[in-house]
């Protein structure tokens, strides 16, 4: 065996504990765990990560990357870019683009943009609107199929015309198809019912604002939510779909899947960094548009961090949604007209590292719900895990060294972050992917090209 790099004195966090070791790798892989004090025949090159963690790289599953059709917003390098300094070795894409991914033809054509552009590894989650082009999607190595469980209204954005299925036998009738795929049906849950008659009210006592729809998202306790993954946790028993979960909450929800976990229902879900991070009324108030996304109440908030600690979150994905700031804008006076959504591929591990340093998670936990969980639930079996064997998807962080997040820093089209002024309390020296650094002190070294579709690849020693 060739060791191709050595990642020299750190802790590494693997699936049986941390460790210090040094990581041998060998062609893409991880070779070997060893004592730092081992010296080899042959010099390869090293990165020192002396009093630094050695983790996992994150595998995000949730990304709008924008491309094709929005690229004033992002587009797949900016996207990747951003994901390398981030930690983030593997993207999964979302379908809501122009034109919208409901076909095969125009999912291999997203493929074709993935293989020139992306600087990490990827897939790509399509539409499962239309039963005969699932069926041939289900052929490919996706992953996964995305559907918004909204009213297809036909509208452009943000969910065009295909990716909206809100009819129970429809979405029954997808679940049947995919159920005989080995893929996984991510699911935005969502009330359209419900929400009429709710925004009708806000709107029409004239609260058009960021506290009008903040309120609205999270009337009753979330009614909207909890209806909804009620409903599609129902659907997923009947069907023995497996099915994902996006942007967990609220309590009720939360327990519902506990609960359904607890029946063996084949569900995981995901909490997004805004859920975290960036849903206190103060953010609300301060930031407006730029925090919405959703506002997430503290009692609701507190039953996130429960559930992500206990593991009835299974994940952590970032739903990187960014927009333009004259997109944003105009939601201070008609919210309901503003892009909603959030960026955040570039800062949700390292604000997840700070979370860990004050106690709000385990070190263990935070990368199995970064790496692993994503890696084991959307069968990536080469993925998430520092041993023997696994693709050398690596971050090299530092615990001491702290930073502030500013909107200087923003490697998005977009050039702004909601999280301008953060202090973080972890900084990301490294990230590579199969090996080959793509980020190094905060700079971008990988190129377009570099990143290869993610797929079900069987683990071989
Ligand atoms: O707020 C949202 N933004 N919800 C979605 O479902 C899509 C997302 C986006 O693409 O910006
Ligand atoms: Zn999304």
């Amino acid at each position: 065996m060739t060791v191709d790099r050595r990642i020299t004195g750190g802790t590494v966090v693997t699936p049986t504990g941390s460790v210090q070791a040094d990581v041998l790798i060998s062609d893409g892989k991880i070779a070997g765990l060893v004592s730092p004090e081992l010296g080899l025949a042959a010099d390869a090159p090293t990165i020192d990560a002396t009093g630094k963690l050695v983790l996992p790289g994150m595998v995000d599953v949730h990304v709008h990357t924008r491309e094709p059709g929005y690229t004033h917003k992002e587009d797949i390098l900016t996207t990747t870019q951003q994901a390398a300094v981030g930690g983030v070795t593997t993207i999964f894409g979302m379908p809501n683009l122009a034109p919208p991914t409901t076909t095969l033809d125009s999912l291999n054509d997203v493929f074709e943009l993935y293989r020139e552009k992306s600087i990490v590894d990827w897939n790509h989650n399509p539409a499962a609107t239309d039963p005969a082009e699932v069926e041939k999607m289900g052929r490919t190595d996706i992953r996964a199929f995305k559907i918004y469980m909204v009213v297809d209204t036909g509208r452009t954005y943000p969910h065009p015309a295909g990716t909206g299925m809100h009819d129970h036998g429809h979405l029954l009738q997808m679940m049947d198809i995919i159920a005989t795929t080995d893929k996984r049906f991510i699911i935005h849950p969502h009330d359209q019912a419900l929400m009429d008659y709710i925004e009708g009210g806000y709107l029409s006592r004239g609260e058009n604002t960021p506290a009008g729809y903040a309120s609205a998202y999270a009337a009753r306790e979330g009614v909207i939510w909890d209806t909804a993954i009620d409903l599609i946790l129902r659907l997923a028993e009947a069907s023995g779909c497996p099915i994902h979960i996006a942007h967990m909450q609220t309590r009720r929800s939360i327990e519902a899947v506990r609960q359904a976990k607890a029946r063996g229902v084949d569900v995981t879900c995901e909490v997004n960094h805004w859920a975290l991070f960036l849903s206190t009324w103060h953010d609300v108030e301060t930031l407006g548009p730029y925090a919405l996304s959703y506002w997430v109440p503290d009692d609701a908030r507190e039953a996130v961090w429960e559930g992500l600690n206990d593991g009835t979150i299974d994940m952590i994905s970032s739903d990187h949604a960014p927009h333009t700031r004259e997109e944003k804008e105009v939601g201070w006076t008609q919210m309901w007209s503003s892009h909603t959504g959030t960026p955040g591929i570039q800062y949700y591990y390292p604000l997840l590292l700070d979370a860990v340093k004050r106690g709000k998670l385990s070190l263990e936990r935070a990368v199995d719900a970064a790496a692993h969980q994503p890696a084991k639930a959307f069968a990536l079996n080469t993925k998430g895990r520092i041993a023997v064997g696994y693709d050398a998807d690596l971050v090299v962080a530092d615990p001491e060294h702290s930073w502030t997040i500013t909107n200087d820093g923003v490697l998005s089209k977009i050039g702004w972050t909601p999280y301008d002024g953060r202090p973080v309390s972890c900084f990301l020296d490294a990230t590579l992917v199969r090996g080959e650094p793509v980020a190094l002190h905060g700079d971008v070294v990988g190129k377009p090209g570099q990143g290869r579709m993610a797929t079900a690849q069987t683990l071989s020693h």
